[in-house]
């Protein structure tokens, strides 16, 4: 049974004190689940506090985004350097938010991607069709596309680990996910994609695939028992500790 990978957005809606207060109980309600991989995403300005909140416990620190170079002179961007040396291991990179509303694009994410890989951090990179592709018969081309966008050329050392996480645009923040049997589906497109871009043990032993949108304590398992789910990529269930528990002792229960 594989661990399930649990990372916790909490996107742009906890700020402050709030934020070490939720890293501080999520650090204690969780600490039974061990053979759970926990990360959380606080925003930028709160890392550095959330990382001293989680010293010394399983957690894992994770950010947002970054930018796709290092250092110089790019205003009001965010080096992965600097998350690395806050604490940060993973890095969301491509999330639908971001390409819908700071127009990021495949070139975009690629860049961001290897400059992440160069620096140490493990990114998470977030695919997904819109409602019109998906009506449309194109949700399979849209996300081997972005697959194809921002892995193309990319190969890992055998230190390095990939994540990619299958969210569909439209059931994020919607409290209405997809079935199990369908993110299962979509998942294995995005295995056989990934098996069309990297070596088959590159595959199997340093990508993991994770279901994001609309997870909950209720529907995560339905998710974490399929054999091509990894874990699950949580937004509105992760802001809240008590609810974020119960999902992770119900995906740990489900197995993944
Ligand atoms: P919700 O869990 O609130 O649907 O958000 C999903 C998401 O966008 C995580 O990155």
């Amino acid at each position: 049974m594989k661990s399930p990978l649990i990372i916790a957005n909490w996107k742009m809606k906890v700020s402050g004190d709030e934020a070490l207060t939720l890293a501080r109980q999520a650090v204690k309600a969780t600490a039974k689940y061990k053979s759970a991989e926990i990360v959380l995403c606080p925003g930028f300005t709160e890392l550095a506090g959330v990382a001293s909140a989680i010293k010394g416990s399983s957690l894992k620190l994770g950010a947002q985004d970054c930018f796709w170079e290092e250092s110089g002179a790019f205003t009001g961007e965010i080096s992965p350097q600097a998350l690395f040396s806050y604490g940060a291991s993973y890095v969301i990179i491509g999330h639908s938010e971001r390409r819908e509303h700071l127009a990021e694009t495949g070139a975009m994410i690629r860049k961001k991607i290897f400059t992440a890989f160069r620096v140490g951090l493990v990114p998470v990179l977030c695919i997904g069709e819109s409602f019109s592709q998906r009506q449309e018969g194109q949700k399979e081309v849209a996300l081997i596309q972005e697959l194809h966008q921002a892995l193309d050329g990319l190969w890992l050392t055998e230190a390095q680990r990939l994540v990619v996480a299958y969210e569909p645009v439209w059931v994020i923040g919607s409290g209405q996910a997809v079935s199990g049997d369908e993110a299962e589906h979509t998942h294995q497109v995005i295995k056989q994609t990934l098996y069309d871009l990297f070596p088959a043990s590159v595959v199997q032993e340093q990508l993991r695939i994770i279901y994001g949108g609309s997870v909950d304590p209720e529907n995560v398992a339905q998710f974490t028992i399929q054999p091509t789910v990894d874990g699950v990529l949580v937004g509105g269930a992760s802001l809240d500790a008590t609810v974020f528990t119960a999902l992770v002792a119900a995906a740990v229960k489900a197995g993944c």
